[in-house]
């Protein structure tokens, strides 16, 4: 396990994964995609783990997107390998045997709200933020969140996130479904792992079928809407507006976007 990018603590039968690149608000470089991906196999294989919490390393955020200087570089084949990455990281939560919990402790944005809604249940803190800021970058969510945030909000709420780009408090979150609980100030970390505590204590099969009965419910519909959003991911990906998007961004800027 990369235990520079992604650090990995298990205590008995749940394990706590922290995303650690606090430097730069967690944001998801290839490293932690790929770490979450082994780190996944791995607690799946050799461990008897029963639920997991992931987190964010440092006080501002749980993860705040992909990595834009990193997407920025990156040319049209290296980009959709990339996404194809995220995908297959945010499948190995969501597929995973074991419930998986976000305790989103600050901004959870583009990837970041992506890995949230990969997990099974989203607790935050008063503080954490939510959105879909990549409207802003002249692209679209990458890592399933055009789908997942539908399958989960509705897509009343979906479309709002989205299209707007709007930042969202955790009261907000809450209101519309995307969080499930917001815990009180300071206790955070210790409700969530309460919470994983209490699903660890369960018949593990019972909570294992019920997990995947309960992903089964709608997973055709949502692998043929991953499917197509990749498909369209890369399509602004090739614009104008996402190389003036990601730069304006480096250059601490508001975007001039010409719809090309
Ligand atoms: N990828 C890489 N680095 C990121 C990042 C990301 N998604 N988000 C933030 N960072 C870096 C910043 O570049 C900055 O680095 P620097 O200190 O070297 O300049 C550092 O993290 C702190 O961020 P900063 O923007 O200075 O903090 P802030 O409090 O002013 O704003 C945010 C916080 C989250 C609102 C802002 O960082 C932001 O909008 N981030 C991008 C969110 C986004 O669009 N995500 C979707 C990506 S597809």
């Amino acid at each position: 396990m990369n235990e520079e990018v992604l650090s990995t603590r298990i205590d008995g039968d749940i394990a706590e994964l922290i995303v650690n690149r606090p430097d730069n608000l967690n944001a998801l470089n290839i490293d932690v995609l790929s770490s979450i991906i082994l780190t996944f196999d791995k607690l799946k294989k050799e461990y008897s783990i029963k639920a997991v919490v992931i987190t964010g390393a440092g006080e501002k955020a749980f993860v705040a997107g992909a990595d834009i200087p990193l997407l920025q570089q990156l040319g049209k084949r290296a980009a959709a390998d990339y996404i194809e990455l995220g995908q297959r990281a945010m499948r190995a939560i969501e597929t995973a045997p074991f419930p998986v919990l976000a305790a989103v402790n600050g901004y959870a944005l583009g990837g970041g709200l992506e890995l949230a809604l990969a997990c099974d249940i989203i607790l935050a803190s008063q503080s954490a933020k939510f959105g879909a800021p990549e409207v802003n970058l002249g692209i679209i969510p990458g890592f399933g969140g055009t789908q997942r945030l539908i399958h989960r909000c509705g897509i009343g709420a979906a479309r709002r996130l989205v299209l707007t780009g709007d930042i969202i408090d955790a009261a907000e979150a809450k209101s519309i479904g995307l969080a499930d609980v917001v815990a009180a100030e300071g206790s955070l970390q210790e409700t969530a792992w309460k919470m994983a505590q209490t699903i660890a204590s369960k018949g593990p099969i019972a909570v294992r079928e019920a997990k995947g009965l309960l992903r089964r419910s709608q997973e055709q519909i949502l692998l043929s809407g991953l499917q197509q959003e990749v498909e369209a991911f890369l399509r602004t990906f090739e614009t104008v507006d996402r190389e003036e998007g990601m730069l304006a961004f480096m250059q601490k800027r508001k975007a001039k976007f010409t719809g090309r």
